[in-house]
């Protein structure tokens, strides 16, 4: 598969990674929608699911290879004969098809999750790509817990993968543990270290245990990762996986700092996506999520308003046109000035001269430090 080193691949996960967490289950139907937009939006990969691990997980996977034409569809399995086997029948109707496999990387794993040795561990991972191989041209390898593996270790694992045929080589922080420094060292190594490396693509999948799963991401992809592995909301495993929106606003706001790396998403449908997976998996968006909470583009104090509506750049990074919605939303609270009342009045059609605009204005103030939302009923009782 020939990989365009210009662009950021972005793998979708939130109907797999995202899909486990609990009370998140959602049915084919509901799947094959999310995918539908999922393409809409531009990503380039969706992971489907993991068809060994249910019927209802497998039957996923084989209508959502029926719905996709253009996306690339991937299925996870473990580095074992029978997964592979039952993932490559769940893609027999994807235009374009990839398994996605691999096994534990760290001596954590290896020890307490394997019972076995780093050699064995080698041996199981090279025989599980050549084996996905037989079945398509496209196959990602996972080290899972990339982020404690030792690096040696790490590019040996990587390097023989490749060799049996890995096209994407995915190094995930699964435990959330690295720092951004640790994490972007690590995919340097590899781009340094790994002799075939430039025939497969690197990809980074973070977990947000500690609140850095997009600033490792980001961090991956300056040094060298091609692919982000990310989630809509940063829905995923415990904290969460990266979130897709937070990856391609950083990317689209710095363009230039990543050479100019091109994406196929399109960001005026943030706002619209986040709302429907939210609904669908009956997960709420956290008010100050960046890019998609409810207050991401809300002003609320007063200095912040009056710099705003002097001009709007003073406190916005990106227009919310860009991300889907409509307009900043000027929030009206005992912190705002007298310049965000007039803003509002003037909305609702009243255009009050100074003295009255200060008289209506402390008027304002009694009733905005007894209540906390101030509506446009609120507004009327006080011209009126
Ligand atoms: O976090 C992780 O390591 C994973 C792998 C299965 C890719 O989700
Ligand atoms: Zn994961």
């Amino acid at each position: 598969m020939l990989h365009d080193p210009n662009h950021l691949y972005i793998f979708d996960t939130t109907l797999r990674d995202g899909e486990q967490v609990p009370g998140c289950q959602l049915t084919t139907i509901e799947k094959i929608e999310i995918a539908k937009d999922l393409e809409r939006l531009g990503v380039d990969i969706i992971e489907a699911g993991f068809p060994v691990s249910s019927p209802g997980d497998f039957q996923s996977v084989v209508e959502l290879s029926k719905a996709v034409d253009d996306v690339i569809i991937c299925a996870l399995t473990r580095a074992n004969k029978n997964d592979i086997d039952v993932a490559a029948d769940a893609l027999k109707y994807a235009n374009r098809p990839r398994i996605h496999t691999g096994i534990g990387s760290s001596d954590m794993h290896i020890q307490y999750k394997f019972n076995s040795t780093r050699e064995e561990i080698l041996e199981r991972a090279v025989a599980a790509v050549k084996h996905a191989k037989s079945y398509v041209e496209d196959v990602e390898f996972y080290a899972e817990d990339a982020g404690r593996a030792d690096l040696a270790y790490l590019a040996q694992m990587i390097e023989a993968v490749i060799a049996a045929g890995a096209t994407v080589v995915n190094i995930p922080d699964t435990n959330g543990y690295c720092l951004p420094d640790q994490y972007g060292a690590k995919i340097k190594y590899l781009t340094e270290h790994v002799k075939n490396i430039d025939q497969a693509i690197i990809s980074a999948h973070c977990h947000n245990d500690l609140g850095l799963a997009t600033a490792n991401s980001i961090a991956a992809v300056q040094n060298g990762a091609r692919q982000v592995e990310c989630t809509i909301n940063g829905i995923g495993e415990r904290a969460g996986n990266t979130s897709l929106e937070e990856v391609a606003m950083i990317l689209k706001v710095h363009n230039q700092s990543f050479g100019n790396l091109s994406s196929n998403i399109d960001s005026t449908m943030f706002t619209y996506i986040s709302r429907k997976v939210s609904d669908m998996m009956n997960m709420p968006v956290q008010p100050n999520k960046a890019i998609v909470g409810r207050n991401a583009f809300a002003h609320s104090s007063g200095i912040h308003q009056d710099g705003f509506l002097k001009h709007r750049e003073n406190y916005e990074i990106i227009r919310p046109e860009d991300v889907g919605l409509e307009e900043a939303d000027i929030i009206l609270t005992a912190r705002s000035g007298r310049h965000a009342l007039k803003h509002h009045l003037e909305r609702l059609g009243y255009h009050l001269d100074k003295e009255t605009l200060a008289n209506t204005y402390e008027r304002f103030l009694i009733i905005a430090d007894a209540k906390k939302d101030i509506n446009d009923e609120d507004l009327l009782s006080l011209v009126k």
